[in-house]
């Protein structure tokens, strides 16, 4: 059952609408992530549902009740929702305990409450160790942690976090990915995380909501979303992929510049005429011998550029019309530069795209 829905929510700063039309259903206990490119309006989107800023049009409900429109929004201590933002915004006198408990001092409650909901999540923040410390004697990934002890000890019905791994190195970055993951189920807060990171929203994410210039251009699961995108800024934004653009010669064929024909084993077979077809790097198979059965879904080219990268090695191979194609092979395949090789597109990975 949806929870916090979106209804044609707009915001609108002077005569550029930010957000616009955006619908969108939260099922309760799901972690939903807000993909896009910087600009797109997710920080906008999330400040919105957070109470900080007013909609120019549409609704926010939650639990069915309507809690922001266009002069009539609760303020955000109505809410029960807490949010992280991307500065972590600990307080710097305060230890580590003194922050987390910050939050229920204010709601009132008894010290020794306090006491035993601050040690209960300092433990599955794995934080105990460090109750003493102050925010500047910590690390950025055990910052992190406070930050988000901090959210979760209000017991907050929704969580909204903000783009919360961007200040983190690789591999914190990704070792709290899945931290984030595992309170997400030890909790199951309605959560709406902000990210620019598509490994991070795939990681993390029951459905990823992929936003555009203020739209939201696909929603789906991880898998949904990598595998069967709809539109080439989507394919483009999750995971590389090769766009080739062509016309549709018969039902599920596609005529691409340089005589490439691609037949086409999923996808919008829908469009006439012009239309794009996306094949991700790794699903093309790269070979110094021509194969087999090759009139269509295959092309000769000439390797314009390989690279080693320890577990594979990347290619980028020109193909007839001047178009390169990149692609993945097996460290094991190292064919130089200004070779000639045999690109093989199995249907199977082609995707015909509907825009
Ligand atoms: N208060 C404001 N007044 C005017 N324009 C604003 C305001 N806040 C945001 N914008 C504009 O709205 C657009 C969306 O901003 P938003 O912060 O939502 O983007 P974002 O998707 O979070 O981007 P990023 O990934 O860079 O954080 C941007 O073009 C931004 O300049
Ligand atoms: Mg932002």
């Amino acid at each position: 059952m949806a929870f916090v829905e979106l209804v044609g929510l707009t915001k609108q700063f002077g005569s550029l609408a930010v957000v616009n039309q955006v619908n969108l259903n939260i099922e309760k206990g799901s972690l939903v992530c807000l993909l896009g490119p910087s600009g797109c309006g997710k920080t906008t989107t999330l400040r919105l549902i957070a109470g900080f800023i007013e909609p120019s049009g549409g609704e926010i409900r939650v639990g069915g009740k309507r809690i922001s429109a266009p002069g009539a929004s609760a303020p955000p201590e109505a809410r029960n929702m807490s949010m992280i933002f991307q500065s972590y915004a600990l307080w710097p006198h305060m230890t580590v305990y003194e922050n987390v408990a910050y939050g229920l001092r204010l709601r009132k409650l008894s010290k020794d409450e306090i006491r035993v909901r601050v040690d209960e999540i300092l433990s599955i923040t794995k934080l105990s160790a460090l109750a003493e410390r102050y925010p500047a004697e910590l690390s950025g990934g055990q910052q992190q942690r406070v930050s988000l002890a901090r959210a979760l000890v209000i017991k907050p019905e929704t969580l909204l976090l903000d783009e919360p791994l961007s200040n983190l190195d690789a591999n914190l970055r990704e070792e709290m990915r899945f931290e984030i993951r595992r309170l997400h189920d030890a909790f199951r807060y309605t959560t709406v995380y902000v990210t620019h990171d598509q490994s991070e929203a795939m990681t993390t994410a029951d459905l990823i909501v992929v936003m555009n210039q203020g739209g939201i251009e696909q929603a789906g699961s991880p898998e949904d979303i990598y595998q069967r995108p709809e539109s080439e800024f989507v394919a483009r934004f999750i995971g590389g992929t090769n766009i080739f653009r062509g016309k549709k010669i018969s039902a599920d064929t596609v005529a691409c510049e340089g005589g490439l024909n691609l037949r086409c084993g999923s996808g919008s077979f829908a469009a006439q005429g012009d239309t794009a077809v996306s094949v991700r790097h790794h699903d093309i198979l790269l070979s110094e011998h021509k194969p087999t059965a090759s009139d269509t879904n295959a092309i000769a080219g000439t390797v314009a550029r390989q690279i080693y990268l320890g577990s594979h090695r990347d290619y980028l191979v020109t193909i007839p019309g001047g178009e390169t194609v990149r692609t993945v092979a097996p460290v094991s395949v190292a064919i130089p530069v200004g070779q000639q090789v045999w690109l093989n597109f199995p249907p199977e990975n082609c995707r015909a795209l509907a825009r």
